[in-house]
């Protein structure tokens, strides 16, 4: 009997195991679901480090910072309403399958539908997006990193710009990003905390041009629509329905793909991995990870050029500050905003990135290239997970041989140094970036970007 009793315990003790083992292999493929921890993993020992990058910065002793521009995506937030319906949907059905009276029976025929059965639905709809408490100690920590890494800029009383999305989770994030700084610092004397700028935040939801090409266009995400149905997905919708002892026609790609955005959302959120992540071996994970690139690769990366040409106008609104403070440094003024802190979304980061070249691959993410696509650079788990931030500094540099050297920056995306598209070095100065992005800078007007080619309604009266 006690060893009967020894052994269940063991076998328990390895499922644990077995358990942690196995999500520990998913964390790595959450896409946007990411935790930031998965992108910088010694913060989970210390949340306060500043990694094992931070000591060599590249930079040029005589160089001091001028001017910081970060480019924030909001913490941690709970699942969206859609989400949620969804995920009280799927655990619905696995109640519905098990017959009360027969729980015993049934767990033992279905051990992972009982497991899930059993799991409480605690979501509900009213969480919608907004930043989880883990959201705001996300904020707060990168605060102090960035302070610690920028002492000057970041010191006592200087004066810090902070915008945001009108979106409650990204207007809570700059809360807790000033409240992560400390009380000494100061907003230039606005009451205003958070100054809402959504032309700047959310562009793509002024693009005229973006929302009808893309946003409400059904068959312009016609390869994620494809993936949807293709072999690896149809795979991981058997085997998962296998597993619940479901009729694979009662799921589908999007009800799989929730009970895997839960197994990320309770890690990001609770700290726990949760029951739902058994239902996935990491090979699962890397195709529910490809479904999550492609929909971003296609609504907001390099699939559609108006994706990332509708965020030219944030693109100008970084350079034209930067001016600004070449401008004032060189006539020995102030700089007016040191500190410039803007929080939006992944969907704000990411056309920026590839309006700027990055993490563009050979080939395009398609339905039909996955296992080509293996060791592609546009993954959005490393790119833009939670808290993500793309960081611009401009230095200024004493004593150089050249005069154009004396004003320089890097870019820093989640705190780790860039390449620039045009050197592949972490520094470049600020005369040659400008000159490698002229044709942005020059050309690419949001307005124009952004209209709708005009409909002539004679024509289609005609029809
Ligand atoms: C969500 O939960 C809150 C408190 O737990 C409750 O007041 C609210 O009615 C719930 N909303 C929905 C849509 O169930
Ligand atoms: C948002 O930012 C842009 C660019 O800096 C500026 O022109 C505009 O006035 C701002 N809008 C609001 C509402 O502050
Ligand atoms: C929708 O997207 C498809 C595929 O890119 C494109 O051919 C079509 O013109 C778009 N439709 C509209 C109304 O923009
Ligand atoms: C999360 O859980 C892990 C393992 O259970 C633990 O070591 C870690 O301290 C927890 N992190 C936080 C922030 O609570
Ligand atoms: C940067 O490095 C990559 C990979 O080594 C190479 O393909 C690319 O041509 C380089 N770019 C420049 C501007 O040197
Ligand atoms: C609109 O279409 C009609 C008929 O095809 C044509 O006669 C007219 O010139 C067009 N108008 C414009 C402004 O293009």
């Amino acid at each position: 009997m006690a060893s009967l009793r020894v052994g269940a315990v063991l076998l328990f003790a390895v499922l644990l195991l077995l358990l942690e083992v196995a999500s520990a292999g998913l964390n790595g493929y959450f896409g946007t679901k990411s935790r930031y921890e998965d992108v910088n993993p010694y913060l989970v020992r210390d949340p306060l480090s500043l990694g094992p990058a931070a000591a060599g910065s590249g930079l040029p002793p005589s160089c001091a910072p001028l001017q910081l521009r970060a480019l924030l995506r909001h913490g941690t937030r709970y699942p969206t309403a859609e989400q949620i319906r969804r995920l009280g949907d799927l655990h619905a059905r696995l109640l519905r399958r098990r017959p009360a009276a027969d729980a015993e029976l049934s767990a033992a025929a279905c051990p992972a539908a009982a497991a899930l059965a059993a799991w409480q639905m605690w979501y509900n709809e009213s969480l919608d997006g907004r930043l989880a408490p883990q959201g705001r100690r996300d904020m707060e920590h990168l605060a102090r990193r960035l302070a610690a890494r920028f002492p000057a800029l970041f010191a006592a009383r200087r004066r810090l710009v902070l915008a945001s999305s009108s979106k409650h989770r990204c207007l809570q994030s700059g809360a807790a990003f000033r409240r992560g700084l400390g009380p000494s610092f100061s907003l230039g004397g606005d009451e205003a905390e958070v100054e809402v700028n959504d032309s700047l935040m959310r562009f793509f939801d002024h693009c005229a041009k973006f929302v009808a090409l893309v946003e409400e266009n059904d068959t312009a995400m016609g390869q994620v629509k494809a993936f949807k149905e293709g072999p690896e997905m149809r795979k991981v919708v058997e085997k998962v329905a296998s597993a619940l002892c479901l009729p694979v026609e009662e799921l589908n790609a999007d009800l799989v793909q929730v009970a895997f955005l839960t197994c990320s959302y309770e890690l990001a959120i609770k700290n726990v991995t949760s029951p739902w992540c058994s239902l996935f071996s990491e090979e699962d994970a890397k195709v529910l990870e490809y479904l999550n690139d492609l929909k971003q690769y296609w609504k907001r990366g390099y699939g559609y050029d108006i994706n990332s040409r509708s965020s030219c106008i944030l693109f100008q609104d970084i350079f034209q500050h930067l001016d600004k403070a070449v401008e004032e440094s060189k006539s020995s003024k102030p700089i007016s905003s040191p500190v410039i802190v803007q929080v939006g979304h992944a969907e704000t980061l990411q056309p920026l990135l590839a309006l700027m070249g990055f993490f563009k691959d050979d080939e395009p993410l398609k339905a039909n290239n996955y296992i080509r696509q293996t060791h592609r650079k546009f993954r959005t788990g490393r790119i833009v997970p939670y808290a993500a931030n793309l960081v611009f500094v401009l230095y200024h540099c004493d004593q150089v041989k050249n005069p154009e050297e004396e004003y320089q920056v890097q870019m820093l995306l989640n705190e780790k140094l860039m390449l620039f598209q045009h050197s592949n070095e972490t520094i470049s100065t600020y005369a040659e970036l400008k000159h490698y992005y002229k044709n942005i800078l020059e050309n690419c007007h949001f307005k124009e970007e952004c209209e709708l080619p005009k409909v002539n309604n004679t024509a289609i009266d005609e029809l």
